[in-house]
């Protein structure tokens, strides 16, 4: 769907590139010819991933970094640079998450989480917002959750921390225009990965049949999906979307949210009994 020289010479960090969504987004923006730096905790995750990808004939510089430490954080910035000489986008998906009753958490708990996932894309894209306001401009994509606006129950850590990212997205969407770069983010529903499945959706309690009857659609997305929005909207083609949060989850949040889409398991017999006495009511 796309010109295949769509991020040709564009250095793109992707941050937890090594797993999940983050190394299907990377594969992606490869193929249409973007240089890709992944970077995460894991050191053999993150050169395995970048030899497999590398494979392809992508340019790839794997590294380790803690997005949790500014210090870690700047190495990987500084690398970046010397290996490509600019950096055109950062997608900020490293996360964590898992789910427990709020009242159980401990403080560490609820701080491992926030860490990662708020101070972590705070780090990075403060540390690379300012080579790209130095380099002319650029582009930022954050990877967060639909619940970081409707928030949700047994993953307390996760929702608030998504919502501080969604916060600076669209703040940083309006402050660092004036430089040229853009800020915005994607808010997936699930999307199969062994990270997020094994932490939520554990085997033996159902919670994988539920979350995907919930979704208008009926399925899971599919990774080439995600990655195929996340090439779009960190392209120059998307030169005048900035501050936006593009929901990609088959319908899944607002189904939850209206009031009267639970009608959808009324039976088309109950339906027809209705209309014929609404029919029968007129009549009279
Ligand atoms: C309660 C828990 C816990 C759990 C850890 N903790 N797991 N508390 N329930 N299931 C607590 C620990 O007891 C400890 O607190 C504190 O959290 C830190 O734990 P560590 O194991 O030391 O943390 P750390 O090594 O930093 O690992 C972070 C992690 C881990 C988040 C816990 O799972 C991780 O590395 N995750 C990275 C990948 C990931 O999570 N991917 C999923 C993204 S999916 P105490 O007080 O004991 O010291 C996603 C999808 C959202 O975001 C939407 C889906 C539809
Ligand atoms: P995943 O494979 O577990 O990805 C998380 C990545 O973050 C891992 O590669 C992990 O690598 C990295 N990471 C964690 N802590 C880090 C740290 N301190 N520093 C650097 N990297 C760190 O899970 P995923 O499902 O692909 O999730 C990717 C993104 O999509 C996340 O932002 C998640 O919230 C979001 N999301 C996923 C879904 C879904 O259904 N899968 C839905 C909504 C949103 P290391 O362990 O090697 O550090």
């Amino acid at each position: 769907m796309f010109k295949e020289d769509l991020l040709k010479d564009k250095t793109i960090i992707v941050t937890g590139g090594g797993t999940g969504l983050g190394k299907s987004m990377a594969a992606r923006f490869g193929e249409l010819g973007a240089n890709l730096v992944i970077a995460s905790r894991r050191e053999q995750v993150i050169q395995d991933a970048a030899d497999e990808l590398r494979k392809t004939g992508t340019d790839v510089l794997g590294l380790t970094c803690d997005v949790r430490d500014p210090e870690s954080v700047q190495g990987m910035v500084d690398a970046a640079k010397k290996q490509f000489g600019k950096i055109d986008v950062l997608l900020n998906n490293a996360a964590g998450n898992f789910i427990s009753p709020t009242e159980n958490l401990s403080a560490n708990g609820f701080k491992a989480i926030v860490d990662i996932v708020l101070n972590g894309t705070f780090n990075c894209t403060h540390a690379v917002g300012k080579e790209m306001i130095n380099d002319g401009g650029g582009s930022i994509l954050n990877i967060v959750t639909t619940y970081a606006w409707t928030g949700s129950g047994y993953v307390v850590p996760s929702a608030a921390a998504k919502a501080g990212v969604l916060a600076i997205t669209r703040s940083l969407a309006v402050e660092w225009a004036k430089y040229g770069i853009r800020s915005n983010a994607i808010a997936p529903g699930p999307f199969p990965t062994k990270g997020a499945w094994s932490r939520l959706a554990p085997p033996g309690l159902g919670i994988e049949k539920k979350m995907k009857n919930r979704i208008p659609l009926k399925r899971f997305g599919e990774h080439i999906e995600l990655a195929n929005l996340a090439s779009y909207l960190l392209s120059d083609e998307a030169g005048y979307i900035n501050g936006e949060v593009v929901t990609i989850d088959g319908g899944e949040w607002l189904k939850g949210a209206g009031q009267f889409n639970e009608l959808e398991r009324m039976p088309k017999m109950a339906w027809k009994a209705m209309d014929a006495m609404r029919k029968k009511s007129k009549k009279r």
